[in-house]
């Protein structure tokens, strides 16, 4: 047990089950009040008094369809005027099961609303807000996808693809201002997402499905070590700093007058 301190509050999307709501506990544990985010009210109470209770913090609730252009814009106005958030976890989050031409397309509008605008767009209130105050942390949970996307639904692959691509280019725009960024990249992790999205976790896929408290807990150790982008499955960090290095590696080569010899 703990008391509420001088922590700030963080807002965190899809804080009604999984990996989300995890966030919202380990938050409170560290003293953290919060703003919890989703659409289903009822859980979102339960979780609220249940923090409350325990961690002696303030919780909450705003109802929000994050893939509605209004909630999205209600949400940002929060971030915007609230001057005692200092994190935002961009949590929330749907996936597809199948390929994108099985995929109907409000569903892939829905995904793209979700995964993509509003995570953009909270990120940017954010980012103003804690830009101005010199301080406060933005997580954005991305998948392991982002790294493979030939084995997974194309359009939720491109939409993980895309947060890790916004946080490393937000981490070069605002670190300088002492905000931080982070990009969480889980592999599988034990959540509704699956059921939710019509898939079945295969018993055979359990030496690869993590639990949601340890991917949260790793990845908050990985926020804690300042990390970009935090991995919780990799063994070995090498491994991620030698695909980084090979990038930047391309880079003095990207854009010439000329093209290259090959295609003349
Ligand atoms: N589980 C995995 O294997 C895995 C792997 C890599 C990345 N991730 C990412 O982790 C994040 C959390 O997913 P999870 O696995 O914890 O899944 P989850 O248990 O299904 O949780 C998803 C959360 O998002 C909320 N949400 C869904 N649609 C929403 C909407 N339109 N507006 C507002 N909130 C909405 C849900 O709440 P309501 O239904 O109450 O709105 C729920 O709280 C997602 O971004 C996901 O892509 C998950």
């Amino acid at each position: 047990m703990s008391t509420a301190n001088n922590m700030g509050t963080a807002l965190v999307t899809g804080a009604s089950s999984g990996i989300g709501a995890t966030y919202a506990e380990r938050l409170a544990e560290r003293g953290y009040n919060l703003l919890l985010v989703a659409r289903d009210e009822q859980r979102l109470q339960r979780l609220s008094q249940r923090l409350q209770e325990l961690f002696g913090v303030t919780a909450e609730v705003l109802i929000a369809d994050l893939s509605e252009a209004r909630d999205i814009e209600r949400v940002a106005q929060r971030l915007r005027r609230d001057q005692q958030i200092s994190l935002l976890v961009n949590n929330a989050g749907v996936a597809l099961s199948g390929s994108m031409a099985e995929s109907d397309r409000h569903s892939i509008a829905a995904l793209l609303q979700l995964n993509v605008l509003a995570l953009t767009l909270l990120s940017s209130a954010a980012a103003v807000n804690f830009s101005i105050a010199g301080h406060g942390g933005i997580i954005n949970l991305g998948s392991v996808v982002a790294l493979l996307p030939e084995r997974f639904n194309a359009v939720y692959a491109a939409s993980k693809a895309y947060v890790l691509s916004l946080t490393q280019s937000l981490h070069a725009e605002i670190a300088h201002r002492g905000v931080r960024v982070q990009a969480v990249l889980p592999g599988m992790t034990r959540t509704e997402i699956w059921q939710r999205s019509g898939m079945t976790l295969d018993p055979s896929f359990d030496p690869m499905i993590m639990e949601a408290g340890d991917m949260v807990d790793a990845a908050l150790r990985g926020f804690d070590e300042g990390e970009l982008v935090t991995i919780p499955s990799l063994p070995d960090s090498a491994d991620w700093q030698n695909l980084l290095q090979a990038r930047m590696q391309l880079a003095p080569n990207l854009s010439h007058k000329q093209p290259a010899a090959r295609y003349a």
